[in-house]
């Protein structure tokens, strides 16, 4: 639900160099008020280094970054006080209970005492940490932790929020409470850029997506966009019968079908749902039974990898 238009993040041909290695080599994207943006890529491809930047803990060699109109390298100050980071920022207080912790960053950033307690309640209570809220954090276990930290970088109501794997690790519920915040925070307008390894996430979760690799642009739309841009469609058949599979196989050959080890049966489907019909009415003649017969889309992870390459390159 983007509220606006305008770019809140503008990256400008960034490039940071760790030694020999070019982290970012000429990035450049924008981000949209109110857009959850997913930044992917392999491992190494600098999406960390990015999130840094913007976030101003690392200053980039050349290029430029903005965001909500403020140069992360000349106006950092300013970056800082319309930005949450979780990860590793939001250093939170193993001795005090996730309760002092919310409410001591609430004064910080000067709420009344009472408005920090009332926080405390609410930001718990969205993270389904209302119990654990006066335990000891170093009592939390991990996904606890990740929630706390979520919670924390959320009490200064940031315009901008960086998120860097923020489901790595979690299991299914807790990382269906993260996936709930980011909807939340768009819907309240807030911009989100994500970092993450699970491509069901970013087709889920994000607006659009940046693809990045050796620190480049090498994808940028949504996650239909980008299954568009790699193939058309498959026409995906199963028969009832096993023991037909072989027979339907070469029935279908003149489609271009392929069988998979496990008797599945796909078919390039350039037009859809015509295709699926031909499919579907020469197995018929031949009176053969089909227990699922549907059109699919490439899936997230088949654009990652025909455009990435093989993840077993990966340079680290
Ligand atoms: N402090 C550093 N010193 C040296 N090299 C670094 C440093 N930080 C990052 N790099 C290198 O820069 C490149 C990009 O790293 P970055 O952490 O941004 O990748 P990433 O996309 O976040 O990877 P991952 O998916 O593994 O988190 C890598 O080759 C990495 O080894
Ligand atoms: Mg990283």
């Amino acid at each position: 639900m983007s509220t606006t238009r305008d770019p809140v993040i503008e990256v400008r041909a960034l490039v940071k160099r760790f030694g020999d290695v070019a982290a970012l080599d000429g990035l450049q994207f924008e981000v949209r008020r109110g857009e959850v943006l997913g930044l992917l890529g392999r491992n190494g491809s600098g999406k960390t280094t990015t999130i840094n930047i913007l976030s101003t803990l690392l200053r980039p060699d050349s290029g430029t970054a903005t965001v909500a109109g403020h140069d992360v390298v000349t106006d950092g100050a300013k970056v800082r006080s319309v930005i949450a980071l979780t990860g590793q920022y939001a250093s939170l207080d193993e001795e005090l209970t996730g309760r002092q912790n919310i409410e001591l960053i609430a004064r910080m950033l000067g709420a009344p005492k009472s408005a920090a307690k009332q926080r405390a309640v609410d930001l718990l209570a969205e993270f389904g940490l209302t119990e654990a809220g006066d335990r000891q954090v170093k009592k939390y276990s991990g996904g606890m932790r990740r929630r706390l930290d979520l919670a924390v970088g959320l009490i200064g109501n940031p315009e901008v929020i960086f998120l860097d794997e923020p489901t790595t690790g979690l299991d299914a519920g807790s990382r269906n409470m993260v996936w709930q915040q980011v909807r939340a925070l768009r819907d309240r307008g807030v911009t989100v850029l994500l970092t993450t390894q699970y491509l069901e996430e970013a087709d889920q979760l994000t607006d659009r997506i940046v693809l990045i690799d050796g620190g480049r642009v090498i994808a940028d739309g949504t996650a239909d966009q980008l299954k568009d841009r790699v193939g058309k469609p498959l026409c995906v058949v199963t028969v009832a019968d096993p023991a037909a599979v072989d027979e339907a196989g070469r029935l279908l050959e003149e489609f271009g079908a392929t069988v998979s080890e496990t008797g599945v049966i796909r078919i390039p489907a350039p037009h859809g749902l015509d295709t699926l019909a031909a499919v579907g009415a020469r197995l018929r003649e031949a009176a053969i039974e089909v227990s699922d017969i549907g059109l699919r889309r490439p899936t997230l992870d088949e654009v990652f990898l025909k455009l990435t390459g093989d993840p077993a390159e990966t340079t680290t």
